[in-house]
């Protein structure tokens, strides 16, 4: 069945399979920091924080941030630096700062109340259809459907779809078919649907259709199909980029650069790096190019990091300069912080982890 044939007929669970799911959730569903809550903000932090990161990753930065950030007037106030800090190593950073820009909005045109509306959701900054959704659903109650990946390869494979779930229109098309199967528990709903995507419906082949309550009623199920099941095209393969990272220290202070306002880690603080594999002998120059004086330098380990659309192959050189240094001619965005001070306060991005145990 397509999504465009499901929305005109019948909901696209029947009943008894939303009986059968809820049934399910109540005696299965894990035990998560973010589950038994109404509150909306903590629904809407665990569902950015979850947006691209693992659920036991998530775990220990959720109550960090919500010890010291309880509610949206707390969001909305606390410093850039200090938000980047305790968002150090979740990465996709631009989902703090779009947090802290929603937060604005809902002071100024709410009254500090997180609207119990999906459009109004959905007109905050970095609220999608998805997200949107579950906190309607979760927080409020609301029928609002939250289709995410997992829930786009449930259905999928519940209806024996084919169509591409990498297109923007297939998740439009099963989200709005999938609105009238949402019950007056809303919140389980949705609950459960994410639920069975990470737990039984699982991706590569490895469904656990035995046990799941869903199976009785499901296409792919039925007909062996889950190993075929979601299709997904291709995606463009990621740039690679070479870089050259500095750690430029002279035992209590290190060197840090701000990066560009726009673009990739845009305002984090990063180690220094040149794009390109520097060889040692080209070293000096380059490091004298940035406003440093090298002492001595020695070449350390390779690393990798992998974003979304880019690669980036890094090689590593520790850079000694003379503690005397005064860092008079630095260049733009570079400065030398103290190694507590560093620690304590700056965000170093998780791409530069390999290197972050040079920084004592
Ligand atoms: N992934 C996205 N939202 C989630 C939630 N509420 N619980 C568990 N995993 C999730």
């Amino acid at each position: 069945m397509k999504p465009e044939d499901a929305q005109s007929v019948a909901p696209l669970l029947c009943p008894e399979a939303v009986e059968a799911l809820l049934d399910w959730y109540a005696a299965n569903r894990r035990e998560l920091p973010w589950r038994g809550t109404a509150d909306p903000y903590r629904i809407w932090i665990s569902e950015i924080m979850l947006q691209q990161t693992r659920v036991e990753a998530v775990k220990p930065y959720y109550a960090r941030f919500l010890a010291e950030l309880p509610d949206v007037a707390a969001l909305a106030a606390v410093p850039e630096q200090r938000l980047m800090k305790l968002w150090e190593g979740l990465g996709y950073y631009s989902r703090a700062r779009n947090l802290q820009k929603a937060a604005k909005t809902v002071m100024e045109r709410y009254g500090g109340q997180i609207p119990a509306d999906e459009a109004a959701l959905r007109s905050l900054c970095g609220v999608g259809d998805y997200t949107a959704g579950a906190i309607a659903s979760i927080a409020f109650g609301i029928r609002a459907p939250a289709v995410d990946g997992n829930v786009l390869r449930v259905l999928a494979r519940f209806c024996g779809s084919y169509d591409d779930i990498a297109r923007q229109e297939t998740k439009k098309k099963w989200s709005e078919a999938l609105r009238s199967s949402i019950p007056a528990d809303a919140g389980s709903f949705t609950q459960a649907m994410i639920e069975i995507g990470a737990t039984v419906c699982v991706p590569n082949g490895e469904a656990r259709c035995g046990v799941c309550p869903l199976a009785p009623w499901c296409v792919a199920a039925r007909e062996q199909l889950t190993g075929v099941l979601p299709v997904r095209s291709g995606k463009k393969p990621r740039r690679v980029e070479e870089l050259t990272v500095l750690l430029i220290r002279d035992g209590a202070r290190t060197a840090l650069h701000r990066r560009p306002s726009k673009g990739l880690l845009a305002g984090l603080y990063e180690l220094p790096n040149l794009p390109g594999h520097l060889t040692q002998d080209e070293l000096p120059d380059a490091v004298r190019a940035l406003g440093f004086e090298p002492l001595r330098v020695r070449r350390i380990e390779d690393a990798r990091h992998i974003f979304t659309h880019v690669e980036w192959h890094m090689i590593a050189y520790t850079v000694q300069i003379a503690p005397e240094f005064d860092g008079a001619r630095l260049g733009a965005g570079m400065l030398l912080v103290d190694n507590g001070e560093l620690r304590a306060r700056y965000a170093v991005p998780s791409a530069f982890s390999a290197y972050t145990k040079y920084l004592s």
